[in-house]
């Protein structure tokens, strides 16, 4: 019984090393623009497979097409990289995990995006 016990004790230990190996250390921010977080900074720790969240918000112009407004990070227990239409609005998703902070490098750098 004592054996039980101590084996069960183990797979609890493991588990939850192996819990803390998968954690990636997301950014979380309200409003990211040019690879600064302007409102809301803080951070995340998420544990489930899609990882960290990027969202880039876009709004069409009739002069110039889909225009990049801001960015936002955070985690996600449900992260899909897609892009979704709100009639002018756009949103266009990344998910990413295994490195700290990786949702930042998602984020849009360009003014403009290509479709
Ligand atoms: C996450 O944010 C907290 C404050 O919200 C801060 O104390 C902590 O240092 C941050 N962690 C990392 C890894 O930056
Ligand atoms: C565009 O970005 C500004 C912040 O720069 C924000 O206040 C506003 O809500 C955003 N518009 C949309 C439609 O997301």
């Amino acid at each position: 019984m004592a054996k039980f016990m101590f084996l069960l004790l183990m797979l609890g230990t493991f588990s939850l090393m192996f819990f803390q190996v998968q954690a990636t250390v997301c950014m979380v921010c309200k409003s990211f623009k040019r690879g600064h977080c302007l409102m809301g900074k803080s951070n995340c720790t998420t544990q489930y497979s899609p990882g960290c969240r990027t969202r880039n918000f876009f709004i069409f112009s009739q002069t110039d097409g889909w225009v990049h407004n801001h960015t936002e990070l955070d985690c996600s227990e449900g992260c899909y990289a897609e892009n979704m239409y709100f009639g002018n609005l756009k949103t266009s998703t990344f998910c990413c995990k295994g490195e700290d902070f990786c949702n930042r490098y998602h984020g849009q750098i360009v003014k403009k995006d290509i479709f």
